[in-house]
């Protein structure tokens, strides 16, 4: 029982650091929830609870204590830190919950670790979900977008619940049952490695609109601002105008000039490029930026490479359609970042059987998470109209804006190679879409050279089977299996 001996309590939430003291206020403050709370320092509980004084929290002292003030089926989000915390959690609400109950893990877990805590959680009758929740902590308070796994069974309980508290947009809430297991966690692993992405394209943009272009912070958080209210409109572009207009206090200068240009990762965007590339998907938009990251956080290796150079390229004339030609460049680049996510989803659920509907994963992408933009309602129609396109760049729509983008995109890129502007997101998301659209590929002299130091052998364009040369013999060509040789 709670400490007022009753199990009046239809959610509860364990971790109240920031993210889950907001979530517990979001919750408290939807009609029809009442909310249980645990922490295990109970003076942070304690001190929510006397902050909010209006959620009517019910506060425990112990798991046991917060399980019984809990209704049946009882349901509980832990927010604490993934990891060996999150495992510690678990253990114990599986010993006070019983079968039907819901445990849900709300953090930032990898989704293999929840395929394996939902199948040992499963065991003893208990639903086990782990949901990606993206906002950060004022998503988490005014409305997130929720990324949901586990059963379909333990979602007729859960559902509601988070519909009550997620973004809406057009009168969606920004949450869906994902698909089952880990399924919730993976695409929230995507959606970070597609954040990595959308913000590196974005620095990008801004360091050619600085370093060719000559612009000031300001001026080009101006341009962000107008590019806010076409199709680039997206919360990463509207919290990057803030950010450069902001003025450091300390010295009056543009804050961005005087954040050290070293680039951290509490590391989902790597989780994203680790599964992708075991999933033998192309995502060289999320790469770059995860790497970017990591160039940009070897300070002594810059410093020794400069070191050795006596002369950088001259900024090459931006020319009067520089702007619109990175805003284009922009725009189409991040077509690609996404093409690319979207097709580590479809692997995913393929590998994972998972029946993930990527429509609805756009659809509450929409809003609350912090990839949110107008964008995603393209995204939407593009699976509207065919669920079963080969890339996002085969739906007309996006076939056009890059045809459309295409010669900017490519002088926006050379104009930078030429000027020494680094733009890995950029140039890889190009090549990305140059290699898709040749007829022929180098890989064809790669296989000749796999061929020829491994005989690893080849398959040729005017037959059947598969052929190895003889090259340290005569250099003939056999054929090794299944060939008409
Ligand atoms: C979100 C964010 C969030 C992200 C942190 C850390 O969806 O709310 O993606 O989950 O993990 O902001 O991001 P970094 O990986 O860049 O440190």
């Amino acid at each position: 029982m709670s400490e007022n001996g009753s199990a009046t309590a239809n959610i509860g939430v364990i971790g109240l650091a920031v993210m889950g003291s907001n979530l517990a206020r979001n919750l408290a403050s939807r009609e029809g929830n009442t909310v249980a709370v645990y922490n295990r320092s109970r003076e942070r509980t304690d001190l929510l609870v006397s902050e909010h004084p209006e959620a009517g929290f019910v506060p425990s002292t112990t798991i046991e204590e917060f399980a019984a003030s809990l209704s049946k089926p009882r349901t509980a989000i832990i927010m604490v830190q993934a990891g060996a915390g999150t495992d510690a959690v678990i253990d114990q609400l599986t010993k006070a919950f019983e079968p039907g109950d819901i445990i849900v893990d709300g953090g930032n877990a990898l989704f293999t670790d929840t395929i394996r805590r939902e199948k040992a959680v499963r065991e003893t009758g208990i639903n086990f979900v782990g949901a990606g929740i993206s906002g950060g902590e004022e998503g988490a308070l005014k409305g997130p977008s929720i990324m949901p796994g586990g059963s379909v069974e333990a979602y007729k309980t859960l559902g509601p619940i988070l519909e009550s508290i997620a973004a809406v947009v057009d009168g969606v809430p920004c949450v869906t049952h994902i698909g089952t297991d880990g399924a919730g966690h993976f695409v929230k692993m995507i959606h970070n490695g597609i954040e990595y992405a959308d913000m590196q394209l974005i620095a990008e943009a801004y360091d050619l609109l600085r370093n060719v272009a000559g612009h000031e912070p300001a001026a080009i958080a101006d341009v962000f601002e107008v590019w806010n209210s076409g199709d680039l409109e997206s919360y990463l572009i509207e919290i990057t105008a803030e950010v450069l207009r902001q003025t450091d206090a300390k010295t009056g200068k543009p804050l961005v000039d005087v954040i050290l240009d070293e680039a951290g990762s509490k590391g989902t965007g790597v989780w994203t490029v680790q599964n992708a590339l075991d999933l033998g998907v192309p995502v060289g938009g999320i790469a770059e930026a995860v790497f970017a990251r990591a160039v940009s956080s070897h300070p002594e290796q810059r410093t020794a490479v400069q070191a050795t150079i006596t002369s950088r390229p001259e900024v090459q004339d931006a020319g009067d359609s520089f702007e619109d030609d990175v805003r284009a460049a922009l725009y189409a680049s991040k077509v690609v970042a996404y093409a690319q996510g979207f097709d580590a989803i479809i692997a995913g659920a393929a590998k994972y059987d998972w029946k993930i509907d990527k429509g609805a994963v756009a659809t509450i992408w929409r809003g609350g998470c912090i990839i949110r933009a107008q964008f995603l309602n393209r995204i939407v129609e593009a699976y509207a109209n065919d669920a079963s396109i080969p890339s996002l760049l085969v739906d007309p729509y996006f076939a056009n804006a890059v045809k459309e983008g295409e010669a900017a995109w490519r002088r926006v890129v050379s104009t930078a190679a030429l000027s020494g502007i680094p733009i890995p997101g950029f140039g890889a998301a190009l090549s990305y879409y140059d290699s898709l659209a040749s007829k022929r590929l180098p890989a064809a002299l790669v296989q000749g050279q796999r061929d020829f130091f491994g005989a690893h052998t080849y398959k040729r364009v005017d037959e059947p089977g598969v052929f190895h040369t003889l090259w340290s013999g005569d250099r003939t060509e056999i054929a090794t299996e299944g060939s008409s040789h």
